[in-house]
């Protein structure tokens, strides 16, 4: 349809929002399509999203805004497999790798998971990121071979692109690099334009809340969740949404490499894979079981899950999977059937470790800290033509109520060759991340609430 508004100059529809006004459906249809054919430029974009940062937008807003993301390419369709189609988005966080072990075990299960994911954003690491610490890993892909991994395999994790949300390829890497991306209508527009292009038959939402999540208090969280709801409900998508907290990083490890091998430590069911993770992938995992009817109660669903780890039939999904995109056979076999994977991932080999100050148990692990060091290493961006490192990350050694004695390491920093000079720094705050009580503590409560 073509825009009414032909008269409003890119400027002025900047300018309509900055001084705190409502765009109307043709104002936004006409800066979302000016993304794709040169109306918009990047100072435009910055200059957008900042003013709808500061000013906010209205439900028919945020609502008109998803929809003219949605349809900035094309959609995927999967008649074939009515009732069975399924993904799962997180709002972002650090060490959340729930996707990576999850996309493979629904398919185990019988499911179609055509999950487009994002890249870091801030100091959240992004699925794609991580994927492509795999050599060879594609996450541009054409819609025949979205078809075909979807089709052989039953899931891909793949990126936006020129053909599939433009959109929101664009305004997610501006917004990157310009602080504008904790707000409710540029989180919600973003994941449900992805979502609503995939074809759905149920999705589930991972609303983090806490010091390194984009909303900061339950009830920000509650608020978002509130807002992914109702317009996933316009867009006609079955949809739950979980609030999790994220204070303390899932998991293990921070990283893009070495977040690949803690998500094949659980895959292949190794004795020391991260409980904290397995907990969360089976019950978000065993949620969408449910929503789609293939099991009669979320224990069942969760056990259906847990099984494709210990069976070994999530693990041979993620072979093909990183096969059918692009990971040479011969790394995909050395990926799933070595206990050893460095030779691939490589971790870097500067290394320091953290030390506990005083003896007791762990209280909290600061998570924000952890995330904003992997980042500054170059884990993450800071202007969009950056390149990550993959290399770089942290290993915990201990988890929230683990026994600590003083002088224990805690963890180990992987750190990036040029990054000597500021070690002194970065060992500080790293050092400082740990919070040690001497009464015993409680494990983390993870899930805070469920909205269904
Ligand atoms: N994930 C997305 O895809 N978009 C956001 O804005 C935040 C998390």
């Amino acid at each position: 349809m073509e825009c009414k508004h032909t008269y409003a100059s890119i400027p002025d529809l900047i300018a309509k929002k900055r001084d705190g006004q409502e765009l109307d459906p043709d104002e936004i249809k006409q800066f979302i399509r000016g993304l794709s054919n040169g109306d918009v430029q990047d100072c435009h974009v910055g200059a957008m999203l900042m003013a709808i940062f500061i000013r906010g937008m209205s439900e028919n807003e945020i609502c008109s805004m998803t929809m003219s993301m949605r349809d900035s390419g094309e959609r995927l369709h999967w008649p074939q497999y009515r009732g069975s189609v399924v993904d799962k988005h997180s709002t972002g966080g650090i060490g959340d790798k729930i996707s990576i072990p999850l996309a493979p075990a629904l398919a185990a299960c019988g499911l179609k998971v055509p999950m487009m994911a994002g890249r870091g954003l801030g100091i959240t690491g992004g699925t794609l990121d991580k994927l492509e610490s795999m050599p060879g890993y594609q996450t541009q892909l054409s819609d025949e071979q979205i078809s075909n991994v979807i089709n052989t395999v039953g899931c891909g994790i793949f990126s936006q692109s020129l053909k599939l949300n433009p959109a929101d390829r664009y305004l997610y890497a501006i917004r990157d690099v310009t602080a504008t991306v904790p707000h409710n209508a540029l989180i919600v527009s973003s994941i449900l334009s992805k979502k609503s292009i995939e074809d759905l038959d149920a999705l589930v939402l991972d609303v983090k809340y806490g010091s390194s999540a984009f909303m900061k208090t339950i009830e920000q969280a509650e608020n978002l969740a509130q807002w992914l709801h109702k317009v996933s409900e316009m867009l006609g998508m079955r949809t739950c949404c979980y609030i999790t907290e994220m204070n303390n990083p899932i998991g293990f490890c921070i990283g893009n490499a070495i977040e690949i091998e803690e998500s094949l430590d659980l895959m292949k069911y190794k004795e020391n894979h991260s409980k904290d993770l397995e907990e969360l992938v089976c019950e978000q995992g065993g949620r969408l079981l449910l929503l789609t009817n293939k099991v009669e109660t979320i224990e069942q669903g969760r056990e259906m899950l847990r099984q494709t780890f210990r069976n070994g039939s999530a693990l041979k999904k993620f072979h093909e999977m990183i096969i059918a995109q692009g990971v040479s056979k011969t790394i995909a076999d050395q990926l799933v059937e070595s206990t050893e994977t460095n030779d691939i991932l490589k971790l870097s080999n500067i290394q320091h470790r953290a030390i506990a100050l005083e003896s007791g148990f762990i209280e909290s692990i600061d998570s924000f800290k952890l995330g904003t060091i992997v980042q500054r290493l170059g884990g993450g961006r800071l202007k969009s033509t950056d390149k990550i490192d993959f290399s770089v990350g942290i290993r915990l050694l201990k988890h929230i109520g683990d026994k600590v004695q003083a002088n224990e390491p805690w963890a180990i920093l992987y750190a990036k060759d040029d990054a000597s000079t500021r070690f002194p720094k970065f060992l500080e705050e790293f050092n400082s991340a740990l919070r040690i009580s001497s009464t015993p503590v409680q494990p983390l409560q993870r899930i805070y609430k469920v909205l269904s």
